[in-house]
């Protein structure tokens, strides 16, 4: 069976998710980040999570380098911070609203929820690697979180 690419992104979109910001520090302490639905509850008890991060990001090598990351659940108001962090050639943190966490990695002002994780596991998968992580951190707040269905915020 042939697949279009753009059929099956429509499909897959038919599957409405989250939407976060994963976040690290590259190899200088700079904080690095993308805009990401792929996010996966995945265990409880160890807490574990996972996010799929395109092989072609330019995040790559830091979020592969570092010993972990932070996820930050965005907020129903907080669809120009999923653009700010999707944008290429402009300083994504200067445009933002972060501190760093109790791990050091950047969590951003008004999530839904955040998480700070070691990274437990990687796996290649296709175009995509996986990146597990062991939830070291978080926390959850009053916001209602923001929607993606059919490519579209609701
Ligand atoms: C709503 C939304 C969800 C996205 N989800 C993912 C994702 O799960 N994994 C991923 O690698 N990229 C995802 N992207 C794309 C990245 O945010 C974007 O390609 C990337 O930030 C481009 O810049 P980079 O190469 O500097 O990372 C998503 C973009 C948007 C707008």
């Amino acid at each position: 069976m042939g697949i279009e690419k753009k059929d099956l992104r429509v499909a897959f979109g038919k599957f409405a998710t989250g939407v976060t910001v994963v976040t690290t520090r590259d190899s200088h302490g700079a904080p690095v980040g993308f805009t990401a639905s792929s996010f996966t509850s995945v265990s409880l008890d160890p807490a574990m999570l996972l996010i799929c991060m395109s092989q072609h990001s330019r995040s790559y090598d830091a979020m592969t380098n570092a010993a972990g990351f932070a996820v930050n659940i965005l907020s129903e108001n907080q669809k120009p911070v999923s653009d700010n962090f999707s944008l290429k050639n402009h300083d994504r943190f200067e445009n933002a609203d972060w501190k760093s966490g109790p791990s050091g990695y950047p969590l951003l002002d008004g999530c839904a929820a955040w998480f700070e994780c070691q990274r437990q596991n990687m796996i290649k998968a296709g175009d995509h690697i996986i990146l597990i992580g062991k939830v070291t951190g978080f926390d959850s707040l009053g916001h209602a979180p923001l929607i993606l269905s059919q490519s579209k915020f609701l």
